[in-house]
């Protein structure tokens, strides 16, 4: 059985792809077998210029195209609205077996959320799928990226108590972009204690690793 992690944002645009390949990067360092998944990509016109072909660059992880992504839309809108314009909806099959088929040739997944949490997936007649139906599909642990700077802690904490209404099992915050200003460090201070999860790793512009052990990243997947 493989173990994965999907990685949450506060919003778009938040580092969720740059910090996937992090983690990857530092399994990879610790000699674990990482792998890469996304279930759907929206406003990437081409494979190369999605999210999956950015982290399996960025970690060196050498990963077939098949494996790494099922959805791409080349329009920079929700994937619902993508979809209704693109054609291709999400079909949860699809990704079940997506997932098998990346498991069958990794231990280690890191899964790319799309947008921030109540991101809509699917919305027609048949279905209503948000993230949290991605998330709850696979069953498993998520990280959060959040920045830290000014008006942070209230999507940090919204996306942290939704998720746990929700019944999704939340390991803690992974800061991105972060600058250790008197405003930042309270900022990561106020999300801990609002939301009672831990910061996990802060992560400043450029940094290029991770900033925890192979083992305390490989800890986190379930
Ligand atoms: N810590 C960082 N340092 C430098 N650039 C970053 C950092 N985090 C994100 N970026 C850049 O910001 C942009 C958005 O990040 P990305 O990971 O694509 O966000 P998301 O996946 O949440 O939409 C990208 O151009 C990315 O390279
Ligand atoms: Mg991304």
């Amino acid at each position: 059985m493989s173990k994965g992690l999907y990685v949450v944002g506060t919003g778009t645009d938040v580092g969720k792809t740059y910090i996937s390949a992090l983690l990857l990067k530092a399994l990879r360092r610790g000699g674990y077998d990482a792998g890469y998944y996304k279930a759907v990509v929206s406003g990437a016109p081409s494979f190369a210029e999605s999210d999956a072909a950015y982290v399996n660059g960025a970690a060196a992880v050498g990963e077939p195209q098949e494996l790494l992504l099922s959805y791409r839309y080349a329009q920079a809108y929700s994937p619902h609205l993508a979809a209704r314009l693109e054609g291709n909806p999400v079909e949860k099959s699809e990704v079940l077996s997506a997932w098998q088929a990346v498991c069958t040739a990794y231990p280690y997944v890191t899964v790319e959320g799309c947008g921030g949490i109540v991101c809509p997936i699917r919305i027609d007649a048949a279905h209503r799928w948000y993230l949290t139906d991605l998330i709850r599909w696979l069953g498993l642990p998520s990280v959060i990226v959040s920045p830290a700077g000014l008006g942070s802690i209230n999507a940090a904490a919204l996306t942290a108590f939704y998720m746990k209404a929700q019944n999704l099992p939340v390991k803690g915050f992974i800061v991105n972009n972060y600058k250790d200003t008197l405003m930042e460090r309270d900022n990561v201070v106020q999300i801990q204690e609002l939301t009672n999860l831990p910061v996990l790793a802060c992560v400043s512009p450029n940094q290029s690793d991770i900033g925890l052990s192979p083992e305390r990243v490989a800890s986190l997947y379930a």
